[in-house]
């Protein structure tokens, strides 16, 4: 018999407290800005009539750019392998070591990041921030987030390609179903020191295929009782392709509604596209999912120097979900937005010592200071990209009888 995993449901999502008190704020901050001569916006010249639908997605040519919305529509998923999917991203049965699993890194608080700037998988102990490094170390890579991941590579008039997606911070797998491969075979993220990477599948399939539960649920999901890793992989994918959050602020104002963003919200919208953010920071997603070299220091606890692709270019990272996301770039380098913005404020210097200035994408090279008013306003726009309501239940338990997550 197939007992049940319920689901246990983390705090519920609360709905943003009354926006009279911000706003007026804002205002103060408005007229003390143009007051003091620091940094005046300039005037926005967009309104929402604009907006022109294309397919499934709403967009608006901002300054020569086009500014787009999310997909309306969620990805089509596969219920049964997607709640699969759901028990093994949470059970360690996939470590080889049995104490890690994706969601160990993945948190659903966090839109499935970690809070840590480098990730910590097997032999490590403790969940999120707190988590503290084992036998394996740390991961030179910060955890990417998996909210509408399943939009990799979306372009600006809704157009992307599943089987394509780029994946990771240096792009090197395409698709959720090769993504999956890697953690599982990485000695650091979850296969550890038991096993190496030639026999961590027959492991997995072996252990898979001797588990009752995951018998029935595998039959059940693939019409066969086969528990290979590719059909690990698949079901993963299709759980992970449910992780959308596609009505940010944002996206609401895109589609009509004039009260989900205020005058600064839009004016800042207007600065991140003339501060040229949006030249790599574009389409739906904030990203045009291209490596680029910015220069910025390794992290703090990379045993190598980390050359990204190969030539120390990182990929885009994506701007939504911002607020869950901290520490940001490829190796948490930052721990605040703030900080994160601030970055594009210092000197057109290179600050990692394997790149040189002179390699500095150009792209960079024409973004104004940010210290003068300017980041501020660009982050209160930011801030509309953040959407509270997306999948964050997690299983009470999961076929092997291990705790979920490892922790
Ligand atoms: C040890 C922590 C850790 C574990 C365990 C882990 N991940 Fe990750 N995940 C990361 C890090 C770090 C990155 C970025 C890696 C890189 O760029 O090389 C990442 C990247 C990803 C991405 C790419 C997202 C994007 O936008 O490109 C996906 C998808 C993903 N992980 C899913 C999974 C799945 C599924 C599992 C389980 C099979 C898993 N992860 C296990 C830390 C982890
Ligand atoms: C040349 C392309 C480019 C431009 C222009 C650009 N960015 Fe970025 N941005 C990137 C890349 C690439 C990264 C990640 C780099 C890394 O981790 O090594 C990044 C990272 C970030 C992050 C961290 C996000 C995270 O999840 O880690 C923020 C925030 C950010 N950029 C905001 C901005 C803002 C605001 C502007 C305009 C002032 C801007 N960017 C201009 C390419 C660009």
């Amino acid at each position: 018999m197939l007992r049940t995993y319920s689901l246990e449901h983390s705090r519920p999502y609360q709905h943003k407290t009354s926006r009279v008190v911000p706003t007026l704020l804002c205002c103060l901050a408005f007229i003390q800005l143009s007051a003091c001569g620091e940094f005046t916006p300039a005037p926005v010249d967009f309104t929402q009539s604009d907006i022109v639908r294309v397919g499934d997605v709403h967009t608006l040519e901002l300054r020569g750019r086009i500014i787009s919305s999310l997909p309306e529509s969620a990805p089509a998923v596969n219920e049964k392998q997607a709640e699969l999917g759901r028990l093994l991203f949470w059970d360690p049965i996939l470590s080889g070591e049995q104490d890690a699993a994706c969601a160990t890194c993945h948190l659903p608080e966090r839109a499935y990041t970690d809070g840590l700037p480098q990730a910590i998988g097997v032999g490590g102990a403790g969940r999120g921030p707190e988590r503290i490094a084992g036998h394996t170390g740390v991961v030179p890579r910060n955890s990417q987030t998996l909210i509408n991941t399943a939009w990799n590579g979306i372009d600006e008039l809704g157009v992307f390609d599943p089987a394509t997606a780029p994946m990771f911070w240096d792009n090197r797998a395409s698709g959720f179903a090769a993504q999956a491969i890697e953690p599982i075979e990485s000695r650091q993220e979850m296969r550890g020191n038991f096993f190496n990477q030639d026999a961590i599948h027959q492991v997995i399939e072996q252990r898979l295929a001797n588990n009752t539960d995951y018998q029935i649920l595998f039959q059940s999901a693939f019409n066969s009782a086969e528990t290979t890793v590719d059909q690990v992989a698949t079901a993963l994918a299709q759980f992970q392709t449910g992780l959308v959050a596609n009505n940010a602020p944002f996206d609401k104002w895109m589609r009509g509604d004039t009260t989900s963003m205020n005058a600064r919200e839009l004016s800042g919208m207007q600065e991140f596209v003339i501060a040229g953010c949006a030249d790599c920071h574009s389409g739906p997603l904030f990203s045009d999912f291209t490596p680029h070299v910015l220069g910025i220091p390794e992290g703090a606890l990379v045993t190598e120097p980390d050359s990204g692709d190969g030539t120390f270019a990182f990929r885009t990272p994506s701007l939504r979900q911002l607020d869950f996301t901290a520490p940001y770039f490829h190796a948490g380098q930052f721990l605040t937005l703030d900080a994160a913005i601030d970055f594009y404020d210092e000197p057109r210097r290179s600050e990692n010592p394997n790149v040189r200035s002179s390699n500095l994408d150009e792209e960079l090279l024409d973004v104004p200071e940010m210290d003068d008013g300017r980041g501020t306003i660009i982050k209160d726009f930011l801030k509309t990209l953040n959407d509270p309501v997306f999948d964050r239940n997690i299983p009470t338990a999961v076929p092997s009888g291990l705790p979920p997550g490892g922790f």
